[in-house]
Formats: C-alpha cells, sequence, structure tokens
C-alpha cells in the first residue's frame, strides 16, 4: 500500500514509518517538524515538510502520490492538567485532525489508522482497562483524542471512512537509530536513563499512592510492538470498519521498579528523590490488550521492562544529545 504517515518525524511516527517500510509499503512521511526531527525519517522514505491539518496540502499530497492509506500520529501529545496553550491543543488534535478526514474522504482515501491514548479513560475504575471502560478523560490531552475518536465514528456511519484508534498505554523504548527526543523531556524512561548517564538525581513522582511500593504503575509498551501494531491495523482496518484497540500488555511496572530495572541495565547506581504527587496521575493505568490480540493477532513482544531499558539505553549512549547532534553534525 501507499501510506501517508502523519507525525513521521516524531518518536512513535518514525519508528511506524519505518515498520511499514520494512513491510513494504511506500511510505510518504508529512510533517512539520514542530516537535518532529528530520533525521528520524530514513533516506528511502518520502518526506513532505508541512502540516498535516493543511486540507489543500494533504488533498495534493494524496492525490498525487495515489495514496491508499493514513496512519495519523501528528499531534500534541503532553498530558498536562491545564496545559498552557488549550488553544493549540484543540487546533493540532482536533481541527487538524478533521481537516485531514475530510481531505481524505475528498479523494476518496477510505482507511485510517489513529494514534489515541490511554488517556481517553480517565481515573480507571476497573482494572485491567478493556475498550469498554467508561471514557471519561480527565486532561484535555485524553479529551482531544476523544472527541477524534467520536468523529472517526460519525465518519464510519455517514461517510463509509474506516478507522482504527490504537489507544496507547506508555510508549517506551528505542529502535535502532530511532529513539525518544522531546523537548522539554518529561517522559519517565528517558529521564531515568539520563539521571542514569549524567549522574544526576531522578525525581519519583509521588510514593503515597495506593499500590503495592507507593509509587504509580503503567503498562511499559516497546515502540517496536506500538508501531507493529499499524501495520496489523492497516491490514485489517477494511474488514474492522471502525474500531479502539488497547495496546498494552496487560502487565504494570511502577515507577520504584522501573528505578530498579535501570539501575540492572545501566550498572548505575541513580540516585533518587521522592517528590510531591504529579497533578493529573492516576494510581494505576494497565491494559487489557485482550481485544487487539484476538482481532488483530497483535502480541507486544518486546515489552518486559528490561527489554524496553536496554533498548533505550543502547540509544541514549549512542545520542547523548539526542537528535541534536546528528542536526548539528550535517550543517
Ligand atoms: N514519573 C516520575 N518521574 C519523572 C517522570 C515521570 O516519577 O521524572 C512517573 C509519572 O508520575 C508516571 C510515570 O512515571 O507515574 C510515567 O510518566 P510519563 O510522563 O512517562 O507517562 P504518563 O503515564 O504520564 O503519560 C503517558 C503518555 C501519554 C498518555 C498517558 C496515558 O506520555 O501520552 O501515558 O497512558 F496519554
Amino acid at each position: 500500500m501507499r501510506v501517508l504517515v502523519t507525525g513521521g518525524a516524531g518518536y512513535v511516527g518514525s519508528v511506524v514509518a519505518r515498520r511499514l517500510a520494512d513491510a513494504g509499503h511506500r511510505v510518504h512521511v508529512v510533517d512539520d517538524l514542530s516537535s518532529g526531527h528530520r533525521a528520524a525519517v530514513g533516506a528511502d522514505i518520502a518526506f513532505t515538510q508541512g502540516d498535516s491539518g493543511d486540507f489543500a496540502l494533504v488533498r495534493d499530497l494524496l492525490t498525487r502520490e495515489r495514496i491508499d492509506a493514513v496512519v495519523h500520529t501528528a499531534g500534541a501529545a503532553r498530558v498536562e492538567d491545564t496545559p498552557p496553550d488549550s488553544r493549540r491543543y484543540v487546533r493540532q488534535n482536533v481541527v487538524n485532525a478533521i481537516a485531514l478526514a475530510d481531505a481524505m474522504l475528498d479523494c476518496g482515501v477510505t482507511r485510517l489508522v489513529f494514534s489515541s491514548s490511554a488517556a481517553v479513560y480517565g481515573e480507571p475504575r476497573e482494572l485491567p482497562i478493556t475498550e469498554a471502560h467508561p471514557q471519561a478523560p480527565i486532561n484535555l490531552y485524553g479529551t482531544t483524542k476523544l472527541i477524534f475518536e467520536r468523529v472517526l465514528a460519525a465518519y464510519h456511519r455517514g461517510h463509509g471512512l474506516d478507522s482504527i484508534a490504537l489507544r496507547y498505554f506508555n510508549a517506551a523504548g528505542a529502535v535502532g537509530e530511532l529513539g525518544e527526543d522531546h523537548a522539554p523531556e518529561t517522559h519517565v524512561v528517558p529521564l531515568l536513563l539520563r539521571a542514569a548517564a549524567e549522574g544526576t538525581t531522578f525525581s519519583i513522582f509521588g510514593t503515597d499512592y495506593d499500590t503495592p511500593d507507593g509509587s504509580c504503575v503503567r503498562d511499559y509498551v516497546h515502540v517496536a510492538d506500538l508501531a507493529d501494531a499499524h501495520v496489523l491495523a492497516l491490514a485489517h482496518v477494511d474488514r474492522v470498519g471502525h474500531a479502539a484497540f488497547n495496546l498494552g500488555t496487560g502487565s504494570g511496572t511502577s515507577v520504584k521498579a522501573l528505578v530498579a530495572a535501570a539501575r540492572k541495565v545501566t550498572g548505575a547506581r541513580i540516585a533518587v528523590e521522592s517528590c510531591p504527587r504529579r497533578a493529573g496521575d492516576p494510581a494505576v493505568l494497565v491494559a487489557s490488550a485482550a481485544r487487539a490480540e484476538a482481532e488483530l493477532g497483535w502480541l507486544a513482544r518486546a515489552s518486559d521492562p528490561e527489554t524496553i531499558l536496554r533498548s533505550a539505553w543502547d540509544w541514549q549512549r549512542a545520542h547523548p544529545q539526542g537528535y541534536a547532534e546528528r542536526a548539528a553534525a550535517k550543517s
């Protein structure tokens, strides 16, 4: 298939583009590079710098490149209680996403795989979280993802747009030359490994949660496993019509357990400090991935914490300055 990957220079999007190309698809990335990295797009992948919410640009790309399907990973991704720029979140995650879907319908492209999030569920009422769990997001990020999921359901019923929403739990790890490099970085794995590399102190946000060791429990999924789910989703989206799938492992890891695993993988002591809870963090987020397994044949194969950390550590050591290093080397 000829596949357009929006946000394909970003952390998850770049790995998705790589796996799709490796699976034999012709991949075209569109990314405005507002947070992605040009160096994360392989030489064998076509690239257009631009906004995936630009209706005219996308319509032109879909037609000119004779695109069969779109994987939409672009968007604003930081989870915060009160984001500093709500309008940017709504514009990027809702308005731009709808413009993309409209451009697809305009061009007769009817297959879409969308990067959604566990954040659509909000505070869990039962664990593990299935796709039938009530959707009550507690932050604007989750709300914007949910709004677009609802738009997709309506576009399926009303206009025949087939779509699969993949609800990521905690994406982590690296794949070869592709790793996690956000500015500012807020995610636990790169921050933990930075502490290991630089000898700084890692902050544990909350040690008084109602969990076995008091720290938050998350369901970490290797970004390679996440990316493979997109390859499967593309293969099944026609048959599925419209559906959402959790991408998690069914197994939770606490922040303290992650620290212990990072000490083992890196050999570093890693000093930690107990800090107050971070606003908006649920105590436990663990997925049931039974539906993705049953209906897409997806299994998380590389998502045990040590494998994730080892891959991220290899990347961190090879690229201590992240992508900036490669950009500087080129100029
Ligand atoms: N944490 C720390 N110290 C840090 C950073 C994080 O203790 O320096 C803790 C957080 O409190 C949390 C856990 O590590 O308990 C994971 O935090 P991340 O920021 O890495 O990830 P989140 O769980 O907050 O968010 C992730 C994705 C979102 C997604 C969300 C829902 O980044 O896109 O999961 O599953 F919406």
